[in-house]
């Protein structure tokens, strides 16, 4: 497809599927080296697809040292994997919140821990929040409240990593047509997709594409960003 990853090594959590997936064969389209890494199987399909939970610091070990061993250093981190659970907040068991924590905020700090020591000529890492990372909704509270830490962490990173040559930023998805909420595009993606100045929902490529720039150096000057990609959602007043 192009050269604008050309020969950076990536690692990229949550690639079995969705998003993930996308941003895995996009980025090895653009000439990367990938390392693609879940706890799914499916993520053995890819190239260099191996079994990493982002919550083990022993898998983070494992997948650095394989990135390094085949390529001698890092220089992409997409901090991708992700999950959700939804009840309401009285309700929500201790345990699911910490879950949501741990995949979704700890791991990405597990990562940045993991890879910064072995990216030498710096580089560049990529946390996945959401549009929940900006305001909730009903039966979201730790998803929400791990999607706004994630920022948290992704500036703080962004001031502490920038010494050493390491970009850090977000992303905020919207609504993207992937498993984690298949469910409610297949009830409402007609709904979805009116409510949006781009009259639709978008798709993990669109992820993909935004990924792209951020891991390539036509970013170099960008650090400690939100980039939403949402059709144009946030841009609007809610209720008029
Ligand atoms: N789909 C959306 O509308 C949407 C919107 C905003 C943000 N996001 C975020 O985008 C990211 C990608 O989500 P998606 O939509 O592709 O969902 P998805 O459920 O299709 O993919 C998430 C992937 O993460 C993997 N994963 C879960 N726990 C893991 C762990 N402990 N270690 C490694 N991998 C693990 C899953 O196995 C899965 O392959 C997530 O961080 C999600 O919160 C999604």
């Amino acid at each position: 497809m192009g050269d604008r990853l050309r020969g950076k090594v990536a690692i990229i959590t949550g690639a079995a599927r969705g998003q993930g997936r996308a941003e895995a064969e996009r980025f090895a389209a653009e000439g990367a080296h990938v390392i693609a890494g879940d706890v799914l199987d499916e993520v053995k399909d890819l190239p260099d697809g191996i079994h990493l939970d982002v919550t083990s610091t022993e898998s983070w070990t494992a997948a650095v040292a394989l990135a390094v061993e085949r390529h001698g250093r890092v220089d992409v981190l997409v901090n991708n994997a992700g999950i959700h659970h939804a009840a309401r907040v009285h309700e929500m068991a201790i345990e699911d919140f910490q879950r949501v924590l741990d995949v979704n905020l700890l791991g990405p700090f597990l990562g940045i821990k993991a890879v910064v020591p072995h990216m030498p000529g710096g580089g560049s890492i990529i946390n996945v929040s959401s549009l929940n990372g900006l305001a909730a909704q009903a039966r979201t509270a730790a998803y929400t409240s791990s999607k706004f830490g994630l920022r948290g962490l992704t500036k703080t990173a962004a001031i502490d990593l920038g010494p050493l040559g390491i970009r850090v930023n977000a992303i905020l998805p919207g609504v993207i047509r992937t498993p984690m909420v298949a469910y409610v595009v297949e009830e409402r993606e007609a709904e979805l997709a009116a409510g949006l100045p781009l009259g639709r929902i978008g798709e993990p490529m669109d992820v993909a594409a935004a990924a792209v720039f951020l891991a390539s150096d036509e970013s170099a000057w960008i650090s400690g960003i939100d980039l939403p990609v949402d059709g144009g959602h946030i841009a609007q007043t809610p209720g008029l």
